[in-house]
């Protein structure tokens, strides 16, 4: 990977947590304050199990099964997305690293790729009981990826997203016994992961069993940045998943 020619420092968050700990709603938000780009390893790899290669098809059977995708697929997908121009500044990581191998590598790239980089991880804590009850009534929007949960946060008109108008979905990987499974491998992953931000000093633990609004002054709090007046004000735009154009692209 090239050197990019930026030169100011690069602001890097990581956002860890279990499945339906927030990550996806704290990163909306959050990239909408800071107005740098939420980066979903999961919104990318579900985009690519779209795709009607026989990569795709294996991708999706990594996710719908609850699995890790392989490092090589996500690290590939991960570098294109952040050599776009609009990671100069910064961007948000949602739900990478989830492994100490692939917090090796997010090191090396950015090492390799930004000449100053200011590296903060922020780990989100929710009681198991909790992540299930969200899971099972999360909804989102296949188009923008914006999502919903029927019970706490559900859109302005019947199952159809505030955004653009489409129809919501459930993602297959919400199924309760996929739902477990990832469980399983998060909670066999993290604490090695975890270990190793604990020690480099740059983790934050988040109390993630509270109001998203709540949790997004923490966020902001624990990044040194002082809370805005209206926090929802800025949620309405997702300032993630962007798909840019060629011109934007490094
Ligand atoms: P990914 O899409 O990242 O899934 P995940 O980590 O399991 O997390 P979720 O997206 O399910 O939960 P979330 O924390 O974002 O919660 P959300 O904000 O939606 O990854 C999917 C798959 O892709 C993986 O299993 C794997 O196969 C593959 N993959 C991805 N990254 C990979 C990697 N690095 N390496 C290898 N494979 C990878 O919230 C959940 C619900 O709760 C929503 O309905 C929301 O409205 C609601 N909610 C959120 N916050 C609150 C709150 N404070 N109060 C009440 N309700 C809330
Ligand atoms: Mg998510």
């Amino acid at each position: 990977m090239s050197v990019s020619n930026q030169t100011a420092t690069t602001f890097v968050i990581v956002l860890i947590g279990p499945p339906g700990a927030g990550k996806g709603t704290q990163c909306e938000q959050l990239a909408a304050t800071l107005k740098i780009p939420h980066i979903s390893t999961g919104h990318l790899l579900r985009e690519y199990a779209g795709r009607s290669s026989g990569v795709g098809q294996q991708v999706k059977n990594f996710i719908d099964a609850g699995n890790l995708v392989p490092d090589s697929l996500v690290m590939n997908v991960l570098e294109e997305r952040t050599r776009r121009r609009d990671c100069d500044a910064g961007f948000i990581l949602d739900g990478f690293p989830r492994t100490y191998a692939q917090a090796k590598l997010l090191q090396m790239t950015l090492l390799s790729s930004w000449k100053a980089f200011d590296l903060r991880v922020l780990q989100l804590i929710v009681p198991k009981p909790i992540l299930l009850a969200r899971l099972s009534s999360r909804l989102i929007c296949p188009v923008c990826g914006t999502g919903y949960n029927a019970t706490t946060k559900p859109p302005l008109r019947n199952r159809m997203c505030d955004l653009d108008g489409q129809a919501l979905i459930t993602r297959d990987d919400d199924l309760a016994s996929t739902v477990l499974e990832r469980l399983r491998i998060y909670e066999e992953q993290v604490p090695a992961l975890i270990n190793y931000y604990r020690q480099c000093g740059v983790l934050t633990d988040v109390d993630g069993n509270r109001t998203v609004r709540e949790i997004a002054a923490d966020f902001l709090r624990a990044l040194s940045l002082h809370p805005p007046l209206d926090l929802e004000k800025t949620a309405a735009q997702p300032a993630h998943f962007g798909s840019q154009t060629e011109d934007e692209s490094r």
